[in-house]
């Protein structure tokens, strides 16, 4: 196993990897990827073998401009290429028809493909020597936390992945925002750092129609992003109340707070939405692996600003202390 600065020959070595049809760790601006040729069936194979993950659930292709979705996808809509235009490259997914061609492995047999430009320069460098796709799902084994640093791949994976750049912390630190787009105006799938109002701002009026039929998304699955320790999510008003029961009670715990911990163990996490996305996985991680029978988080506000964080927050609690969260 080998964490590898992004130096050019280690840069060559990983791509070489990639041609061979190895998988690799690959940092972007949201969470790692688990990166492997998108055209290739034995490489695609291979990271659903890495990360456990059922036949069906699709993957995002990884491109590094623009462009190039002409090679993936068909009958664009013009709301998509401007979606494209203002927010790529960056942490946006687009779902469109796929091209004939495109692997079903790829698209989990739907007839969309997922899309992404990623900003984050050693992603950039990567795609960009290998010239096409890149289908790269988050660097985690199938329900588990993403991760957001080298060490956390390696944490996951261990010797099974011989390469993993280190592009430092993922900026964003919680996957892309996923919006498909079709005839019906653009739908959000998944929350992320591009909020809703943002993407109806270039889309147009958002799709909200309930019978648009709706595509497989893993991260949709309720126990998603799901630490072994069971979470707790705790309204503000009531966490030293809550600490204070479990305190009386002789239950061990560890407190996930926005400011205040309480006199409890734990950690402070980010005030702005901003700085608490960028933190949240890596908290989560430390906090599980300190064996503290149960984790109380603050819940943050409910404003637009958190959709996102809510909504990984949700699914954390929903699906932890369950070990095979799917
Ligand atoms: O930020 C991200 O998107 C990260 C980085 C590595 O790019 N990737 C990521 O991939 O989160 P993954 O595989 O963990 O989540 C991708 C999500 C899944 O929920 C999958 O179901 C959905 O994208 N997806 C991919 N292709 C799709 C399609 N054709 N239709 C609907 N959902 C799709
Ligand atoms: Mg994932």
């Amino acid at each position: 196993m080998a964490i590898l600065t992004p130096t050019p020959r280690h840069l060559e070595r990983a791509v070489a990897a990639l041609r061979a049809g190895n998988c690799i760790g690959m940092p972007t601006e949201t969470v790692y990827g688990l990166a492997a040729d998108a055209r290739r069936p034995a490489a695609v194979a291979n990271i659903f073998a890495l990360k456990g993950r059922p036949a069906d659930h699709p993957l995002i292709v990884h491109l590094a401009e623009p462009l190039q979705v002409r090679d993936w996808a068909t009958r664009i809509p013009r709301a998509a290429w401007a979606l494209a235009e203002a927010f790529w490259p960056g942490p946006l997914t687009l779902i469109l028809p796929r091209r004939d061609g495109v692997l079903d492995a790829v698209t989990g047999g739907q007839d969309t493909v997922g899309l992404r430009v990623p900003a984050h320069p050693v992603a950039q460098a990567v795609l960009r020597a290998f010239g096409d796709g890149l289908a790269a799902p988050s660097a985690n084994r199938f329900g588990r936390i993403s991760p957001t640093t080298a060490a956390h791949v390696v944490a996951e994976f261990g010797r099974r992945l011989p390469i993993v750049l280190d592009g430092g912390e993922a900026p964003v630190g919680i996957e892309s925002t996923i919006v498909a787009v079709g005839r019906r105006g653009a739908r959000v799938l998944r929350p992320g750092i591009i909020g809703a109002a943002a993407i109806a701002r270039v889309a147009g009026a958002l799709d909200a129609d309930r019978r648009s039929p709706t595509p497989r998304v893993s991260g949709s699955l309720k126990g998603h992003y799901a630490p072994r320790t069971p979470v707790e999510l705790v309204p503000g008003g009531e966490l030293a109340a809550r600490a204070a029961t479990l305190r009386d009670r002789g239950m061990p715990f560890a407190v996930l707070a926005r400011s205040e911990l309480h006199g409890a163990h734990g950690l402070a996490i980010g005030r702005s939405a901003r700085d608490y996305a960028h933190r949240l996985y890596a908290a989560l991680r430390e906090l599980d692996a300190g064996d503290h029978g149960r984790i109380l988080v603050e819940a943050p506000p409910r404003g637009p600003a958190w959709a996102a964080i809510n909504d990984r927050l949700a699914r954390a609690a929903a699906g932890s202390g369950d070990d095979d969260a799917s």
